[in-house]
């Protein structure tokens, strides 16, 4: 598939979705929105993408925003659409069968930050800056920042972070548990790459079931996330890379996962 605002490679078991415009800080307009969706189509039903990792293209920046051009013309009406686009996209990054790592390589700034806040897991470069400063703008995160920045770092850094529209540092993001790791720049790609190898050797019906009920535990109260945690932990026990796991275990081999 031609792409036109993203690169889309495969490298051993990833599929590396670089945002690329760089002259813009790879702003999100509309084509990017779409084409990050398309990519997302691609990895789906790839058998060996095991982890789809986003970055940006260049040493600058992740994604430096909505692309404020865009957001000049808004009305209330197109501003809804606007929001419901970006916010569908980034639900369906969180909700994904498999794992979408973040590797912030520079600014991830308002649209950029709500993209890093929906992947699963996020790897920032020494240099990478966050911030929701919309309300420099007269407007609010509209790509689900105000929910999931809540969530991930509590109410309070929430408010901070989204009313001061202050930017921090990589090791700041990581001391509120924004970030999972701070690297090196150089090392930034191949941390991603190792940690999807990684998962590419484990039971891929065990990752996905897994992330679905990670998932439970922030959109439901503990009780209802317990039911669902029990409901796919017997999925799990069901499924032939079950008995496949439990016998390589007993018989001190590397299982062979079938993915069913
Ligand atoms: N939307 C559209 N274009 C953007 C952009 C965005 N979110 N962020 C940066 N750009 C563009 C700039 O307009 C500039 O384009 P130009 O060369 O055609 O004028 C280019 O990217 C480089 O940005 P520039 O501002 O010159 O770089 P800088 O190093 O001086 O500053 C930032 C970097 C990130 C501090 C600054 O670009 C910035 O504040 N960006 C907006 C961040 C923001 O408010 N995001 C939330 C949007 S809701």
């Amino acid at each position: 598939m031609e792409f036109k605002t993203i690169i889309y490679q495969k490298a051993g078991h990833a599929a590396v979705v670089t945002v690329n415009r760089p002259n813009k800080l790879n702003a999100l307009d509309a084509d990017v929105i779409q084409e990050l969706d398309s990519a997302l189509d691609l990895a789906e039903p790839d058998k060996d993408v095991a982890a789809v990792i986003i970055t940006g293209a260049g040493d600058k920046a992740f994604v430096a925003g909505a692309d404020i051009a865009r957001i000049r013309d808004l009305t209330v009406i197109t501003a809804k659409d606007f929001s419901e686009r970006g916010q569908a996209l980034f639900n369906r990054i969180e909700k994904f069968k498999k794992p979408v790592i973040a590797a912030v390589n520079g600014y991830a700034l308002g649209g950029g930050a709500e993209l890093a806040w929906a992947c699963h897991i996020r790897i920032s470069s020494r240099g990478a800056i966050f911030g929701q400063p919309e309300v420099n703008l007269g407007i609010i995160p509209g790509y689900g920042g105000t929910q999931r920045l809540a969530r991930l770092a509590g109410r309070g850094i929430a408010a901070e972070l989204i009313i001061t529209g202050e930017q921090i540092d990589a090791t700041r993001a990581y001391e509120l548990g924004l970030v999972n790791r701070v690297v090196e720049q150089a090392e930034l790609i191949p941390t991603a790459q190792k940690m999807a190898e990684s998962i590419a050797q484990r039971g891929p019906i065990a990752v996905r079931l897994a992330l679905q009920a990670i998932d439970a535990s922030v959109q439901l109260p503990q009780d209802e996330g317990m039911k669902i945690e029990a409901q796919l932990f017997a999925l799990s026990c069901g499924t032939a890379d079950q008995k496949e796991g439990v016998a390589a275990f007993l018989e001190k081999r590397k299982p062979v996962w079938k993915g069913a």
